[in-house]
């Protein structure tokens, strides 16, 4: 029989030797110290640093810029702008990695491709172990063809890994044609892992007044499914590439399910807004308890039996109708 101090939950991830599956993912919770200290402890894998914006840098320097009473200075303040934006990150990055010793992931969010990819060496050499491409293009143009926003995020995966020795990970959002082939052709172009799925900020309608709000910025451990169904494909067909199933993680079970289905690693945010960091720490004992009982000593000992190729039906990953299944609710 084993026992919960036999249970190894180590693993490795994009290449990065993690003592356990359960990833920080980026959020403020990653922009205190002190917090970072605190998931180590509770045993995260892994932490990822808040998203650099590149948005964020632009509106910053522009928005400096307008104030001076000195045009001629607008470059020097731009260029200060964006320097003394990104020293922070990268101050942050290297007191971090001194203070833990988990890695420790910066991550970019992405939109044009162009402003910060000379940043990664900078990232590089303040200590990120690895960098985590947050990329999404809303596609609200109809007079772009689909293929020309999956080209814009391939050229511009291409772009940063030719630029940068670091793993390169891509956290997608869901909304693709064909995941399975987007995942794919990051694999092939040398990605070290892919996240599935990032959830985004989405707005809401406030009815009383007709103003604009958000929605849950939250999510609740029911939305795992999606991402659930995707690992479970996705895993079956790009087999040599880790994923992280980002989205609804909310439990060690949840956990186990997301391995089960063929995850490397997963990634929690929400759950841990709610709860503190501290949880993960309960996450890993249930994970753990679950593996007593099955008799499983490290998560390689059950990971992807439960995806799209290792069942012997299936087609309960292909089931997207409820019509046929549930004719009987009324
Ligand atoms: C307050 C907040 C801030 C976030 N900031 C980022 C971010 O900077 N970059 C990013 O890639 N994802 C960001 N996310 C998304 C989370 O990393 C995560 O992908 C998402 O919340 C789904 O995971 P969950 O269900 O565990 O919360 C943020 C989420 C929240 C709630």
């Amino acid at each position: 029989m084993k026992n919960l101090h036999m249970i190894d939950l180590s693993t490795t991830f994009a290449g990065l030797q993690m003592k356990s599956p359960v990833i920080v993912s980026s959020s403020g919770l990653s922009t205190s110290l002190d917090r970072i200290k605190k998931m180590a402890a509770a045993g995260a894998g892994a932490v990822v640093m808040k998203s650099l914006f590149e948005e964020q840098i632009l509106h910053e320097a522009t928005h400096l810029s307008a104030e001076s009473d000195y045009p001629e200075a607008g470059d020097y303040i731009r260029t200060y702008a964006r320097e003394n934006s990104l020293d922070n990150y990268l101050d942050m990055i290297s007191s971090a990695k001194e203070a833990v010793d988990i890695p420790v992931m910066a991550s970019i969010n992405c939109v044009s491709g162009e402003e910060w990819i000379d940043f990664a060496g900078r990232i590089e050499a303040a200590g990120a172990d690895a960098l985590e491409l947050n990329i999404y293009f809303l596609p609200i143009n109809k007079e772009k063809d689909p293929r020309e926003y999956e080209k814009a995020y391939l050229e511009l995966v291409s772009r940063v890994i030719k630029q940068s020795s670091l793993p390169i990970i891509v956290k997608l959002g869901n909304g693709f044609s064909n995941i399975t082939w987007m995942v794919d052709q990051l694999y092939k172009r040398g990605v070290a892992a892919a996240v599935l799925f990032n959830r985004f900020y989405t707005p809401d309608i406030n009815t009383n007044d007709m103003t604009f709000g958000s929605s849950e910025v939250l999510s609740s451990p029911a939305e795992l499914r999606n991402s659930l169904r995707w690992i479970g494909i996705v895993s079956s067909q790009v087999g040599q590439l880790d994923l992280a199933a980002s989205t609804g993680v909310h439990s060690g079970m949840a956990v186990i399910k997301q391995i089960l289905a063929g995850a490397t690693a997963v990634q929690v945010c929400s759950v841990l807004y709610r709860n503190g960091v501290e949880y993960i720490k309960e996450m890993i004992t249930e994970m753990k308890k679950w593996m007593e009982k099955m008799q499983f000593e490290s998560a390689a000992d059950f990971r992807g039996r439960m995806n799209y190729s290792s069942l012997k039906d299936p087609s309960v990953y292909e089931r997207a109708q409820f019509m046929k299944y549930f004719s009987s609710m009324h």
